[in-house]
């Protein structure tokens, strides 16, 4: 339960506002991290917390592509194909990125551990290839270091198990 397990943070995005609604946005951010995407669960949780109506947290959680509406991988890679991106080589990285993972589009690896998806600009396009993989900009790629990253995640997260 979100309420008892990030007690500290939800009462520190309360006090930066005026009232309990005006905090949807960061406890809509708690709860992705929690559950890796805005579950049910989540979205009625985060209403009882705002004092508002799932159906109102649903449609903010809907409107902003910053929060998934299905359930992602450990590692959310969002890769930037907009244009200056693309000139500088971003489609073809975004390209051999999903045939490295073996999956396509928006599909997450079997070991549930990747999920890549194209996205438009993020105000990095001096440091493409780039994306962000969990809202953390990773930049100037090429496949050499992306690959070291992808083991050094798997290597990371299996640690923790
Ligand atoms: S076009 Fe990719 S970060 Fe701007």
């Amino acid at each position: 339960m979100l309420a008892e397990k990030y007690r500290e943070r939800i009462d520190q995005a309360f006090a930066k506002y005026p009232d309990k609604r005006s905090a949807v946005m960061p406890l809509l951010y708690i709860a992705q991290e929690e559950y890796g995407w805005i579950s049910p669960d989540g979205i009625v949780e985060v209403a009882a917390l705002c004092e508002m109506d799932p159906t109102q947290v649903r449609s903010i959680a809907g409107f902003y592509t910053m929060y998934s509406e299905h359930p992602k991988g450990k590692f959310w890679l969002q890769v930037c194909t907009d244009l200056p991106c693309a000139l500088k080589g971003a489609d073809e990285f975004h390209k051999q990125l999903k045939e490295y993972l073996g999956v396509r589009e928006g599909e997450t690896t079997n070991d549930g551990m990747f999920t890549v998806e194209h996205v438009m600009c993020l105000a990095a396009c001096d440091k493409a290839p780039m994306l962000q993989c969990n809202f953390h900009y990773v930049e100037n790629l090429d496949m050499d270091k992306m690959k070291a990253l992808i083991d050094q995640w798997r290597s990371e997260s299996n640690n923790k198990v």
